[in-house]
Parts: C-alpha cells; structure tokens; sequence
C-alpha cells in the first residue's frame, strides 16, 4: 500500500515537473519611468505596448487610398485562402480585411470578425446587411481571450493589431489553442526596421521581435514575406 501511494506520489510530481517544463513562462510587463506619447509605459519582452486605436477613427481603416498604400488585396492574394476555410481576423476594426477574406473563403468558409470594441463590430454588422454577406461573423473578444472555439481556425490574422494588445501572453495563450494542428498564425506589422514608413513607432514591429515574443508559444516559424510596401507578413505554423 505504502509502495503504491509512493508511486503514485512519484507519478504526479512527474506529471507537474513535465506540466511546467511545458508551460511558457509568462515575461513580466514592466512599468516605464520613460516612454512615447502614444504608447502605454508598459513594456514587454523589450518593447512599449501600444496604445489602442479608437473606434473613433474607423474611418481611417476604411480610407480609400488604403489599396494605393498598403496593398491589402496583395496581402489577401498571398494568404492562399482557399473556399471552405474558417479564418480569425483578431482585432478585425471594422473589417476591412474580413470581407476581403470572406470572398476568397466563400459560401462553405467563414471569418470570424473579432475585436475588443462593440463599436468596431456594429459597423462589421452594417457593412453584412447592406452587402448581403452571410460568411463573416462579428465576434467580441475580451483583452486576454478572443473565446474562439478549439482547434477551429484554418488561419488567424492580426493586421496591423498585435502591438496593441495590452496583454499579449495571455491573448496568444488563448490564441493558439484555437488554432487546427498546422494552422497558421499570421501577423501584419509596419517595418520597425524601415524609418520611412509613415506609422507611429509604437505602432511599428520588427521580425525580430517578433519572433522573440512567438518563441515561447508552440509554434514553428514559418517565413516572413516582404510582398508589401509597408508591412511585414509574418507566418508561423501551430505545433
Ligand atoms: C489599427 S486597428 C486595425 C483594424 C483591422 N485589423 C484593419 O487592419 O483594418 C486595431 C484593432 O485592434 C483591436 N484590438 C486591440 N487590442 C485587441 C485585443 N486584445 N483583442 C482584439 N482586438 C484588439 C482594436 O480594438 C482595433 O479595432
């Protein structure tokens, strides 16, 4: 009996010294004494959190120049979305990109359009009534957990989002669950390294950093690709 319960004793400390050898551990958000106007004064992993973008300047996202500048549909084109994918557009704004995505995904795909900000989502809502799309989904996340369902997500997009996530170990803590097995994780970010693209710095990320901050998630780096004028296009892969 004795042996037994030293056994089984023995069985869960193994258990619990596998669980923490496997769990990312969670970099520490620091206070800054110094630190940009448009940013938090939270740093993560070596760089300030940026500040939330508004629903006030929805207007911004939807510019028509938007196409001219960035070149959202070669970003589209470059995904390889194929009809019956399901995809996450994580901090969609006013979807912009989810109804691009929607037509590449088409009538057996859908986009989830998430974000922290109802407001955002009431436009997403009007943009699906007045085109008569059926395939994009509005969807409220909370700042540390999207609440998408397990293992469901083909691709998961953030443009031009991940920087502004004020708690980012606990969103891809959460992100990545629900990610399929060899789902990918694709992150849109304005050239930190290039000083003349036009963006707010805190709004700008470098692969490098970015790499940084994926290393401690179960995910294989993929490729970066440098098809657009301002942005990254970032890709891992879910273990
Ligand atoms: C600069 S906008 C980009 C919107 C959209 N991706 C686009 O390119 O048109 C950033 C968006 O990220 C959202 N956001 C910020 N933190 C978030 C979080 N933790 N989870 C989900 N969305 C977030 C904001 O509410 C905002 O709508």
């Amino acid at each position: 009996m004795k042996k037994l319960f030293r056994l089984a004793l023995g069985c869960s400390f193994a258990g619990l010294a596998i669980a923490m050898a496997q769990a990312p551990s969670h970099p520490p958000y620091l206070k800054m004494t110094e630190h940009d106007e448009n940013g938090t004064g939270i740093s993560y992993l070596g760089r300030e959190i940026a500040q939330v973008m508004g629903h006030q300047a929805a207007d911004w996202l939807d510019r028509p120049e938007r196409e001219a500048e960035e070149a959202p549909s070669i970003l589209v084109k470059s995904l390889k979305l194929k009809p019956g994918m399901t995809v996450a557009d994580i901090g969609a704004g006013s979807g912009y990109l989810s109804f691009m995505m929607a037509k590449a995904v088409g009538k057996t795909g859908k986009v989830y359009a998430e974000d922290i900000q109802q407001e955002m989502l009431d436009i997403v809502v009007s943009k699906a009534k007045d085109t008569g799309v059926k395939n994009v989904l509005p969807w409220l996340g909370t700042t540390t957990d999207p609440k998408l369902p397990a293992k469901s997500i083909d691709l998961m997009i953030m443009v031009d989002v991940y920087h502004e996530f004020d708690q980012p170990y606990e969103m891809l803590s959460h992100m990545v669950p629900a990610l399929k097995p060899g789902g990918r994780l694709v992150f849109v970010e304005y050239r930190k390294e290039d000083p003349k693209v036009p963006i707010k710095e805190v709004h700008k990320m470098s692969v490098k950093q970015v790499k940084k901050e994926m290393a401690i998630f179960p995910l294989n780096y993929t490729e970066t690709n440098e098809v657009l004028p301002r942005q990254h296009i970032i890709i891992f892969t879910r273990k």
